[in-house]
């Protein structure tokens, strides 16, 4: 399979078909390019499902070097939130109809502009064209979804007033937010929250991660087409020193960050050092030390091909993306066995190349931490795979370890920790897990309803994923976030996140 090369010509002419005839026989786990239109299909409204060409348009794309360049000059965190604070009248005045309007029209512009979305995604962030697709349609499913939620949930309430009052409760915006991303959803989470905290009347300073600014800036871009004004949604490129300014400016109303847990503590102590300053809500969704718990009942070849998505699709560069896997004793063997055999049919290589199920790790600090914990495990590796030599590619490694408490960090790539438990503790493996203290997302495959029962009324987690993977939570369904050290909530994607950006105002008029 490696030796087959795919011209532009074949993509462009029939890439689903061609793809699959060359990819016939992998394993069933991991995505053929057909599951990437089902994907949006499921994701999406309005998108071409017949479009079979955009394979092929992507990865011409991609093979142009970048040459779009931000169109609003680099501002300092000093100015961003001048801008933005000057911003709030005139915004936070519009009407809820007006600011969801504008969403719906980035909406329709994302979609537009998908291709070369896509291209940046893959360039910039190393993301493969199946990642870079859903990373796309994530980003729309924002823009309608908070745009709907808008207008039915930040309507004006009249309450009943015993005493004969009228009392109205309204949802207004706070001031100039502060938004903060992770590059591992440049585009989808940078607008997801920045979507949120402008369509609630709120103006924004974004601020995306280093490793990402093409992207979030093209996105603004969009943004400012669709309506948005300069002053309402300010883009503030830069690493921590610049996040750290922000979040030091007192005039900013709240902050939503998305990354590690330990900036997050930081961004909470920073937010809460000066005395004179307001009390303003941070929202912050952090890492996880992700479990996935396996019994003897479950099916093993539907276990092997969510484990693999799990672990290594996005490189294991996913939040969500599951670190330790927890087999029942009875099964553990075949399944390792046939675990390894999924793993050997795993592609490592080019982000462009459309076959590619497991691009490079982000950058070489990722590397470097990664390559040094796999090489100290070495003694310990149940399985790796071969990787191309000239890139930040970490060998897809599943590790044996003792107990789940000997994972004690996130480790942030496609590396996956294995061991088992016996049977009888299921309930004493969910609180070990449970006790690591993060509670993003939890796997469990087990075909006795009553386990499943049981594990959900006591997974300390957001998102608990029972007989699938644990990636790819979708908006408006699958409400997104963590609790203990993996965040705050309210939850991304979900009808309770919009009113956490809002001040609530009661007015009570005696009539
Ligand atoms: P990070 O914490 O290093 O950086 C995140 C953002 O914070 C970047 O924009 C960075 O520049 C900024 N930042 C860094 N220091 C700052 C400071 N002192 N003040 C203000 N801003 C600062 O995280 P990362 O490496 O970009 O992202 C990976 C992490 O994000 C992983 O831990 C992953 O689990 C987490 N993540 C969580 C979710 C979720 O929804 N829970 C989603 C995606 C990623
Ligand atoms: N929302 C992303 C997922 O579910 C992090 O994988």
């Amino acid at each position: 399979l490696a030796d087959e090369t795919l011209t532009d010509a074949d993509i462009l002419a029939d890439p689903v078909a061609k793809i699959a005839a060359v990819g016939g026989t992998r394993h069933p786990g991991i995505p053929l390019p057909e599951d990437l239109f089902g994907e949006s299909r499921k994701n999406s409204e309005g998108i071409d499902l017949n479009d079979r060409t955009i394979l092929g348009r992507v990865a011409t794309k991609v093979s142009t070097p970048l040459n779009w360049k931000p169109t609003q000059a680099t501002l300092g965190a000093k100015e961003a939130v001048d801008r933005a604070v000057g911003g709030f009248a005139g915004w936070s005045a519009r009407s809820i109809e007006e600011r969801a309007a504008c969403l719906d029209r980035l909406g329709n512009l994302l979609e537009e502009h998908r291709d070369t979305l896509m291209a940046i995604a893959v360039q910039e962030a190393k993301k493969t064209i199946p990642d870079a697709l859903g990373e796309v349609r994530e980003a729309v499913d924002f823009c309608r979804y908070y745009a709907a939620q808008a207008r039915t949930g930040l309507q004006p309430i009249e309450l009943p007033g015993p005493t004969g009052e009228r009392n109205l409760l309204r949802m207004e915006g706070r001031g100039a937010w502060l938004c903060i991303a992770p590059w591992n959803f440049p585009l989808a989470i940078f607008l997801g929250q920045v979507t949120a905290a402008l369509v609630t009347g709120n103006t924004v300073i974004a601020k995306p991660a280093p490793q990402t600014p093409e992207i979030a800036a093209y996105a603004v871009g969009l943004a400012h087409s669709a309506g948005i004004p300069e002053d309402a949604l300010v883009l503030a490129i830069g690493g921590p020193e610049m996040g750290q300014a922000l979040v030091e400016d007192t005039r900013i109303a709240g902050v939503a960050f998305t990354g590690s847990t330990a900036t997050a503590k930081r961004i909470a102590r920073t937010l809460l050092a000066d005395d004179e300053r307001p009390i303003v809500p941070l929202i912050a969704e952090t890492g996880g030390i992700n479990a996935m718990i396996v019994d003897s009942t479950a099916l093993p070849e539907q276990v092997v091909q969510d484990v693999v998505t799990s672990a290594f699709r996005s490189a294991g560069q996913r939040c969500s993306a599951l670190r330790v896997l927890l087999l029942q004793e009875e099964i553990a063997d075949r399944t390792l066995e046939m675990l390894s055999g999924a793993m050997d049919t795993l592609i490592v290589g080019d982000p462009a190349d459309p076959r590619t199920d497991v691009g490079p790790v982000i950058d070489q600090a990722a590397y470097d931490k990664l390559m040094g914990h796999r090489a100290a495990s070495q003694n310990r590796w149940i399985k790796t795979v071969d990787v191309p030599q000239d890139g930040l590619f970490v060998p897809p490694t599943a590790i044996e370890v003792d107990t789940i408490e000997d994972v004690r960090r996130e480790w942030f790539g496609p590396i996956l920790h294995v061991t088992s438990w016996k049977a009888g503790e299921l309930g004493e493996t969910v609180a070990r897990v449970n006790a690591s203290g993060f509670g993003l997302t939890m796997g469990l495959h087990s075909r006795i309803a009553r386990a499943a029962d049981a594990v959900e009324d006591v997974a300390k987690v957001g998102n608990l994923y029972v007989n699938r993977s644990m990636i790819g939570a979708i908006v408006g369904s699958q409400p997104f976030g963590g609790e203990g050290q993996s965040g705050t909530g309210p939850k991304a994607g979900g009808p309770h996140y919009l009113p956490r950006f809002c001040a609530e105002r009661v007015t009570s008029t005696d009539t």
